[in-house]
């Protein structure tokens, strides 16, 4: 749970500095992606998608011109940060960042949110630890403690953070690689972390034309398709697989009715795929599914807050309306 902490460091694996690993990150996951692999409708969870190349892959697709998000709400908070701020203070805040990537996205915002102590979570562990490593010598008056878990099996904070005044900030939209379930558990488990003076500001992807959707998850650099095929490999180096990215191509379908981008991989002939102990038969045409991409409209994410005990500060958005950012706070 987000809301819990490790009670000693001896239950986090402690590295070089102030980096933490939860030892459920090395867990043996051969099995249950082999297991995932043998279902009638194969799938690969999206965490496997940002191994260190995969992570470099994502870099690269918000750069890409298709990809409006990052940009999006770059701009977005350039030019409302006063009026975001003026909402809720969270000056010299505790900043959890989830999902932070290459940090980038909070780094900008230390200037105007002065944190106090800075709070790196991502699944990518190696890839966080050198971001952070180059942002330690770049920002040496905040303390900062990185965090190497899979938050979306539950996040356990590091004991040694401050309980009080944490500002979570999950941008990118990211709350959409959840269903809308498993988002309301995980904004609930914010909201068990956040303690009454809390806040979160939090970036949702707005439903809206489909080709401008599909383009922007399959772009005419096949930076996406990169990035998708590139799962393959991660899974070859960890359930002993033997999958041949050549023989598989990237998709990208909008399903309007549930709002979401569907990510998958098809097989381009008929191949068998091999692994200690097991195989399977797939059809030229046969999917594998790896991410889901949710789109919200701004009622249905407030709906959604509610649930999870969290109600709604103020909703900024951009000039075309494709982005919602909300800042929100304990009820
Ligand atoms: C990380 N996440 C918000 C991205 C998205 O848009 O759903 C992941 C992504 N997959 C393909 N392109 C981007």
């Amino acid at each position: 749970m987000l809301g819990a902490e490790m009670p000693d460091s001896s239950s986090a694996e402690a590295t070089e500095g102030d980096f933490e690993v939860s030892p459920e990150l090395h867990a043996d996951l051969g099995e249950s992606l082999r297991r995932a692999l043998r279902r009638p409708q194969p799938s690969i969870p999206p965490r496997f998608l940002y191994d260190e190349l995969g992570s470099r892959l994502f870099e690269v697709i918000t750069a890409i011109p298709e990809y409006y998000p990052t940009r999006t709400e770059a701009a977005l908070l350039t030019e409302r940060i006063d009026a975001i701020l003026a909402c809720r203070p969270v000056e010299g805040c505790t900043l959890i960042d989830v999902g932070a990537g290459n940090c980038e996205k909070s780094a900008r915002l230390f200037d105007a949110i002065r944190p106090s102590h800075y709070v790196p979570v991502d699944v990518s562990a190696d890839f966080l630890e050198s971001a952070l490593s180059l942002l330690r010598l770049r920002y040496p008056t905040i303390q900062m403690t990185g965090v190497g878990a899979d938050f979306a099996a539950g996040l356990v904070l590091p004991a040694s953070i401050p309980a009080s005044r944490r500002l979570f900030f999950y941008p990118g939209s990211s709350i959409g690689n959840f269903s809308r379930d498993e988002a309301v558990v995980f904004l609930r488990s914010i909201r068990a972390g956040m303690g009454p003076d809390g806040t979160l500001w939090i970036t949702v992807d707005l439903d809206k034309d489909r080709a401008v959707l599909e383009r922007a998850y399959d772009d005419e650099l096949g930076v996406t398709a990169a990035f998708n095929k590139n799962v393959l490999s991660h899974v070859n180096r960890l359930a002993g697989t033997d999958f041949a990215l050549r023989d598989w191509r990237h998709l990208a379908r909008y399903d309007a009715a549930a709002m979401r981008i569907e990510l998958y991989l098809e097989a381009m002939r008929d191949l068998t795929v091999t692994w200690p102990g097991g195989s399977r038969r797939f059809r030229a045409g046969d999917r594998i599914h790896t991410e889901n991409s949710h789109k919200f409209t701004t009622e249905l994410f407030g709906e959604l807050l509610t649930r999870a005990g969290l109600r709604t500060v103020q909703v900024f958005h951009d000039a075309r309306r494709w982005l919602a950012f909300f800042v929100a706070a304990p009820v």
